[in-house]
């Protein structure tokens, strides 16, 4: 079975071609990383722009690499949601008028689903139940998925996203976008216990995040400490480097704080740790130590399938395939898309109007 996966929701533009699920027969990405860097985020204009323009090429390059031709293919899998509205919607009329044209099936995918598939390629089969970290620029949200194709938000971000919180950190001290790996290589010099930021507490006590009160902390603290954004190619000092090691120490210790918690409730057979975040080698390291401790695999995506790709989004379309699940021509862009399909409402957080992000 030939997928083809098409990926628009942010800023990559890529497709891939995967066989029955598992193998990568070719995976092509178009970062806009350069496009979007004087900015120090992503512009939604710009970005829908740059994927009207890469989005045939891209296509046309992941079949020739795969040596495959468009009546090869059983199915095409596009991102459907969540993402940027005008992104997304590149994707999803491009794959929309192919499908039309070779007269094949069209699924459209979660976007946070396909990061959970990121990590079917190289790991052995996923055991379920599994409890599964999805942590990118976008999101972080902790599922738990008794049985494949089954999910249930178990914690989620009040605010900030993990990678945002990276981004906006790094951009406070000018030290380079995306700001993830600029911290991670800077956090290998300073010391991690030197600044103790504080992680947030929930006011109703369940196991969520809060990235937003510690990016304030940083910002208080860069302030307090009359500490200044770097100049081009000047070198961050020694007292930058512990705040990044000091910061990204407390992001890491919020997020497997709620995976320990949430493990022993649930009583998870294999973890996943995927989106951009987790190529983040100290994350990597700890949650290793977690799954460990727990006595079960931690799997994790390669750092090429870390960050968004379309692979990732092949592998979970063939899911959808194999159960029938195609989507109709008259599918579009959900920019809101969730993946929480069951016990979909919590009545307490209904009332309660609690805000938090899928
Ligand atoms: O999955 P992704 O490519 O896009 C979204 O779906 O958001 O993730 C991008 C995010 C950015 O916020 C970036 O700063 C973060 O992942 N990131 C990292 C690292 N590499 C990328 N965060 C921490 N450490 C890294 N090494
Ligand atoms: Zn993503």
């Amino acid at each position: 079975m030939l997928v083809l996966g098409i990926e628009s929701s942010c800023d990559e533009t890529a497709a891939a071609i995967v066989r029955d699920g598992t193998e990568i027969l070719s995976s092509v990405i178009s970062s806009q990383i350069e496009l979007h860097k004087p900015y120090g985020g992503v512009m939604p204009e710009l970005a829908s722009r740059e994927h009207l323009n890469k989005i045939e090429p891209i296509v046309k390059e992941a079949l020739e690499i795969a040596n495959v031709s468009l009546k090869d293919i059983d199915a095409i899998a596009v991102t459907q949601g969540p993402g940027l509205v005008g992104s997304l919607l590149v994707g999803v009329s491009f794959a929309k008028a192919l499908a039309f044209g070779i007269g094949k099936p069209l699924i459209g995918v979660n976007h946070i689903e396909g990061h959970v598939y990121s990590v079917v390629f190289e790991n052995p089969a996923i055991e379920y139940p599994a409890l599964a970290l999805i942590v990118s620029g976008g999101h972080t949200n902790l599922f738990h998925i008794p049985e494949e194709g089954k999910y249930k938000v178990v914690a989620r971000t009040r605010d900030d996203a993990a990678g945002e919180a990276f981004d906006k950190v790094s951009k406070m001290l000018n030290l380079g976008y995306p700001g993830g790996p600029v911290i991670e290589r800077l956090a290998t010099e300073g010391n991690p216990l030197k600044i103790k930021f504080p992680i947030a507490k929930i006011s109703d006590g369940r196991p969520d995040f809060s990235f937003s009160g510690l990016k304030t902390a940083v910002s208080r603290y860069v302030r307090e400490n009359n500490m200044q954004p770097i100049l081009q190619d000047e070198s961050p000092s020694q007292e930058i480097k512990d705040l990044c090691a000091s910061f990204q120490h407390t992001v890491i210790r919020s997020l497997l704080r709620s995976i320990e918690k949430l493990a022993e409730e649930l009583d998870p057979k294999t973890l996943i740790v995927a989106g951009g975040v987790a190529c983040n080698g100290a994350l990597r390291e700890a949650a290793e130590t977690v799954g460990k401790n727990l006595n079960i695999p931690t799997c994790f995506p390669s750092k090429h399938l870390s960050t968004d790709n379309a692979a990732m989004i092949a592998a979970a379309g063939t899911f959808h395939l194999k159960r029938g699940e195609i989507a109709g021509l008259s599918m579009t862009a959900d920019v809101k898309m969730r993946l929480q399909n069951i016990e979909v409402e919590d009545a307490e957080l209904k009332r309660k109007k609690v805000r938090y992000r899928l």
